[in-house]
């Protein structure tokens, strides 16, 4: 049975919004935590850099990293109704403090956890390493849910081509540990010389000589301060996986109707698939309206009609750009039409089950409550109309 978009905010405890770069999963991720928060739960958003707007109107114009709970005024601002108990947080991920906290708890000692955060390697590529916001993004998921003070977690993923990389991110990490480089890095600073086959060495010096042979230091001490803590890491990627697999967990794709960006969504839900998740649906955003039901072979007769008509019978400019409105709406609909369709194939590609949903293009942006629930009415079946 076709799941619906509604079930996933009243019954789902976490929800993953993803999708290619721009085609609104940060505003998604808001609407549905909105919506859940509306219907009772405790929810909270973990966006990633929101448009500054979306952030104020959250609340969280500060990079706090921690959840902010959006005044329950607002509610009344818009004149929804809020069942009992429901309430909004809302937090921006800070990938560098998550990574450092991370790096906290997992050392065996406050001096291994300050040799780590001190080392200059780590403080420039911390938040830049490939792949570390995807898996910062999970590691903030895992904590929020670990200290059970939401019902409803909804988590927006960062703009990467690679979006998906957070699916393997926290086993990344874990292989970076285990590689032989790393290994051989770890070894005491003078004895991986002697070790490391010609070729490393030559590697590392090239290396010392184009970035400074104090890099090579920061990067060496960098691994070696990590000794001990591959297990811990190994054992938090599993966890994050079970969490990830878990039947409470849900995956939303965004895409848009454009041709690339549905050809991102079939590449993310194969991804999907092939990690072992399913999408549970599949949101459409910035689809062209369909302008009224009327068949675009009907607009265009019209259009042919008013061209024909007898001089005297109407003044000819006016006839004439009339005609040119109904072509218009003519090629409007054909589109809207096609655009239904490549999205149903999409749909039906995905899977059969999975809950489809509509947005279309609105005149304005998506950046306060008031526009949040405005959308919400096109994905859930039962939003009040305000
Ligand atoms: N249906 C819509 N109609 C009009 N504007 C929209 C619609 N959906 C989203 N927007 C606007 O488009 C912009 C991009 O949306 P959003 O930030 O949610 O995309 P994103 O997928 O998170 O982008 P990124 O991949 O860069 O993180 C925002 O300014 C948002 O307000
Ligand atoms: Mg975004």
């Amino acid at each position: 049975m076709t799941i619906r978009i509604d079930e996933l905010v009243d019954d789902r405890r976490v929800v993953i919004c993803c999708g290619t770069g721009g085609v609104g999963k940060t505003t998604t991720a808001a609407v549905l935590a909105l919506e859940g928060a509306r219907r009772g739960r405790k929810a909270c958003v973990v966006t990633i850099d929101p448009a500054r707007r979306l952030a104020d109107a959250l609340g969280i114009e500060r990079l706090t990293n921690d959840p902010t709970e959006i005044d329950p005024k607002l509610w009344a601002d818009i004149g929804a109704e809020v069942v009992p108990g429901g309430r909004l947080s809302a937090m921006m991920l800070d990938t560098k403090s998550t990574f450092d906290l991370l790096v906290t708890r997992n050392a065996s000692s406050p001096e291994q956890a300050r040799r780590i955060l001190e080392n200059t390697f780590y403080r420039n590529v911390s938040g830049a390493l490939g792949g570390t916001q995807e898996y910062m993004a999970m590691e903030k998921l895992h904590e929020l849910h670990d200290e059970g003070d939401f019902d409803l977690i909804v988590v927006d993923t960062p703009p990467t081509r690679h979006a998906l990389d957070f699916l393997d991110a926290p086993q990344r990490l874990t292989r970076l540990l285990d590689n032989r480089v790393f290994r051989l890095l770890m070894m005491p600073t003078r004895a991986y010389l002697r070790v490391a086959s010609v070729a490393v060495q030559t590697f590392l010096r090239t290396v010392a000589r184009v970035v400074g042979s104090e890099v090579i230091e920061d990067v060496v001490a960098f691994f070696r301060a990590f000794e001990g803590m591959e297990e811990g890491f190994r054992m938090r990627a599993q966890v994050v996986g079970d969490l990830l697999a878990d039947p409470d967990t849900a995956f939303v794709l965004v895409s848009s109707p454009r041709r690339d960006a549905m050809q991102d969504a079939t590449f993310f839900a194969q991804r999907l698939a092939e990690a072992g998740q399913s999408v549970q649906a599949l949101i459409v955003n910035r689809v062209h309206p369909s302008f009224g039901d009327e068949a675009p072979a009907g607009l265009r007769a019209a259009a042919e009609a008013l061209r024909d008509s007898p001089e005297d019978a109407r003044p000819r400019e006016p006839a004439h750009r009339l005609a040119a409105l109904y072509d218009n709406l003519a090629d409007f609909r054909e589109i809207a039409t096609l655009e239904r369709e490549h999205i149903e194939a999409l749909r039906a590609r995905i899977g059969p089950d999975t809950a489809l949903a509509y947005v279309p293009y609105l005149a304005h942006d998506v950046h306060d409550f008031a526009t949040l629930h405005e959308v919400g009415e096109f994905l859930f079946d039962k939003v009040p109309a305000r």
